[in-house]
């Protein structure tokens, strides 16, 4: 959709915007040149997850499209990326027809299943050669897009293949879906396209994060969550789930001129090409071409095999009929089309019995319920604990002590339990009896209005001490490796450890006397608890626990200050003045700054060494073996956390850029990088390593990740 002089001049231009100072005049060329700059940014951003711009430089050219529009309604055009922003919906959604029905899929589940389909596929349509693609079977919701004169008209779900809801409002909030595409270039005057909005591991599980923080229910799984996101009734709230859409067939088009018909769109694959080329998100890059069956196999296998590293879930590969007047010849029965077959991933769902439910406590004294069942292998793991996460889930699910349950792992999402079997039971079952009182300390438990979980209130409740010191030992806190949880139940436990100001006054010869504790591992674990000492004041501002203050929030606090203490004067405009820090987050830090238990603690804190200030230099002024080097991350990495990773980098020296360009030195490549690794390659200056390269380089410079 874009040429790189295109990209080259929108980049610039985009840079210009920024640079220049934000006035809104109501000049209808500049407004053009800041829509089209601003919807390349959105697609940059969002479909090929290169993003050429800073956060806060895309806001401020957003909040200028704003105001042009504010001052001049007239100006204001469907396909302005303002538009994505809903004005409210009806009570329920419209039921639309599809225009063309959507059916599922036949499955298939081995090889020899595939070769049997190729067989059948060949004498249907007479020939002894037939080209397939093979993609990625997406494991979400299905959605159908209507464009017409290259404006998206309507997006539909899935329904009963006949009927969907209408949904245009909230599709119209997933940033990878254009609202406008230049479909007539190639005569299309009107098309529905289809495909699957999902949702990336990574959003999933911050998603959840969050919503455990805040006492809310969690989400089952990303498919659940993609379908249940579509039909909220609150297009904010859609939007900020972070959906994503990715298109992989045209059940429905009009031309104007044939030749361009022959040339695009005779064949999937070169259809799913030209909506990449507009702008869409869709399967290319994951997709095989070939004429052979045993290609095919081992395509589905190979993704098989890599579906725990891919950045979304998939429950199988869709294997087609390439060419499009081969797939009219085979047609379709009533309920899925014959040139197209889903080769089913092995199970992740087992069956198994509930034994019993253990009630733990957590850091902010929230109660979680943990089904213990009889072990199943699923997926090469074995699962014999599986969260239940508050009463609610219990009641939902109608679970009872003895029942059958269904387990799914999905990916690395946590197991959980899909539901029970009722009609399994034989009347021994017990209903499971969520405690009225703490387990641990014997408190009575609360439950706030709003809230599904269930509380022990009680601060000095041995539970939620030693999960507090967990948390601030852990690895995205002050990140005291020898101090594991063992240790720390251990020392809790001996009288050693009571509160978080102990561990830099641990008695060690009392623990020398302990098992295990030899003058070596007494020699680490003192190395490690001094060198957090220094740690950067965000890891301490998250290792505190305050309540709903994640890593993100800590960060944007810690810089706001020069030391910690200065909070104790801020009250909560003030806070909610900081980016992403709403009322409730507000609330809650003003009452950890106005405890003076919590003052106190930061006292003492103070008096043994611990670093409360920030003394985070900005990348520019670190002097270091990195200095005047760049580096970026992408793709999935698996043997550290990027957070982690940018920071050794910014420790060393060196600064993280935001995109590839001639500025960037190094390119740190994990599993299914996209396009900036072949944008790194295309450029031929940029030194691109795998994860092994840069631990290496970090460990020449005597840094350990
Ligand atoms: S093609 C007429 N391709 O799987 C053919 N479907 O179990 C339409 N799905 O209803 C389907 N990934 O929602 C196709 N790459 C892919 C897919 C895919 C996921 C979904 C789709 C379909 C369901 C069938």
């Amino acid at each position: 959709m874009y040429t790189p002089q295109d990209e080259i001049l929108l980049a610039r231009s985009a840079q210009e915007l920024v640079q220049s100072p934000t006035e809104a005049t109501p000049d209808t060329a500049a407004l053009e040149v800041l829509k089209k700059v601003l919807n390349y940014l959105d697609w940059k951003y969002y479909v090929q997850d290169d993003p050429v711009l800073a956060d806060q430089e895309y806001d401020k050219l957003f909040k200028l499209l704003k105001a042009i529009e504010g001052a001049h309604p007239e100006l204001i055009s469907p396909d302005s990326p303002t538009q994505r922003v809903a004005k409210g919906l009806n009570a329920s959604f419209a039921t639309v027809a599809h225009y063309v029905p959507m059916l599922s899929l036949e499955n298939s589940y081995n090889a020899d299943d595939l070769r049997e389909w190729d067989r059948k596929c060949k004498v249907f349509v007479g020939k002894d050669n037939i080209s397939y693609t093979v993609e990625p079977k997406y494991d979400g919701a299905g959605i159908s897009l209507y464009y017409e004169d290259n404006q998206l008209q309507r997006a539909a779900t899935r329904g009963d293949g006949v009927f969907g809801d209408d949904i245009t409002v909230n599709a119209r909030q997933i940033k990878s879906i254009p609202l406008t595409a230049n479909l007539s270039g190639k005569g299309v005057q009107s098309i529905e396209i289809r495909g699957e909005v999902i949702i990336k591991k990574n959003v999933f599980t911050a998603i959840n994060e969050k919503r455990i923080a805040a006492g809310l229910s969690v989400l089952a799984n990303p498919r659940n969550a993609a379908s249940g996101t579509l039909r909220i009734q609150d297009p904010a709230e859609v939007a900020k789930r972070g959906l994503h859409a990715v298109l992989y067939n045209i059940s429905y088009h009009t031309n104007q001129h044939q030749q361009e018909d022959d040339q695009v769109l005779h064949s999937h694959y070169s259809a799913l090409q030209w909506l990449d080329q507009l702008g869409f998100a869709t399967p290319v890059k994951d997709m095989l071409r070939t004429d052979s069956i045993d290609a095919v196999i081992a395509h589905c296998e190979a993704f098989e095999a890599r579906r725990d590293e891919l950045p979304f879930e998939i429950d199988g590969m869709v294997v087609k009929v390439d060419l499009l007047a081969d797939q009219e010849t085979m047609g379709q029965t009533s309920h899925h089309p014959r040139w197209a077959m889903a080769y089913k991933f092995k199970a992740r769902q087992a069956t198994s019995k509930l034994q019993k439910v253990e009630f733990q406590v957590g850091r902010t004294g929230n109660i979680g319920p943990v089904a213990k069942i009889a072990p199943v292998h699923i997926g090469g793991v074995t699962v014999g604990s599986v969260s239940l996460f508050n009463e609610d889930v219990i009641r939902e699910k109608d679970l009872m002590i003895g029942d059958t349950v269904l387990v799914e792992r999905a990916g690395d999402v946590i197991p959980y339990i899909v539901k029970s079997l009722p009609e399994l039971r034989d009347g021994t079952e017990e209903i499971i009896v969520f405690p009225s009182h703490c387990p641990v300390c014997n408190d009575e438990l609360v439950k706030t209005e709003g809230e599904v979980a269930w509380r022990c209130v009680n601060i000095n409740c041995s539970a939620q001490v030693v999960e507090r010191l967990i948390h601030f030992a852990s690895k995205d806190a002050m990140d005291i490796r020898n101090l594991g949880d063992a240790n720390i139940k251990r020392f809790f436990e001996s009288g050693l450890l009571k509160g978080i100001q102990d561990i830099y006054r641990l008695d060690f010869e009392t623990i020398s006397t302990f098992n295990k504790f030899g003058a070596k591992s007494i020699d680490n674990l003192k190395t490690a608890i001094e060198n957090s000492k220094q740690q950067a004041l965000h890891r301490l501002i998250y290792g505190l626990g305050i309540r709903y203050v994640g890593e993100t929030t800590a960060k944007t606090l810690a810089k706001a200050v020069t030391d910690i203490r200065e909070f104790k004067d801020w009250n909560e405009e003030r806070l909610c003045s900081l980016e992403d820090i709403g009322p409730k987050v507000a609330q809650s830090i003003v009452e950890f700054f106005s405890n003076e238990d919590n003052i106190h603690l930061l006292e003492e804190l103070d008096t043994l060494g611990i670093n409360l200030k920030n003394t985070h230099q900005s990348a520019a002024d670190t002097e270091g073996a990195f200095s005047g080097k760049t580096f970026l991350f992408t793709g999935s990495l698996s043997q550290f956390k990027r957070n982690n990773a940018e920071e050794k980098v910014e420790s060393l020296g060196g600064k993280i850029l935001s995109g590839v360009s001639s500025k960037l030195n190094y390119l740190v490549v994990g599993a299914d990088a996209g396009s900036k690794l072949e944008k790194a390659k295309k450029l031929g200056t940029v030194n691109i390593l795998n994860e092994e390269d840069f631990i290496k380089l970090l460990g020449n410079n005597g840094i350990i990740l």
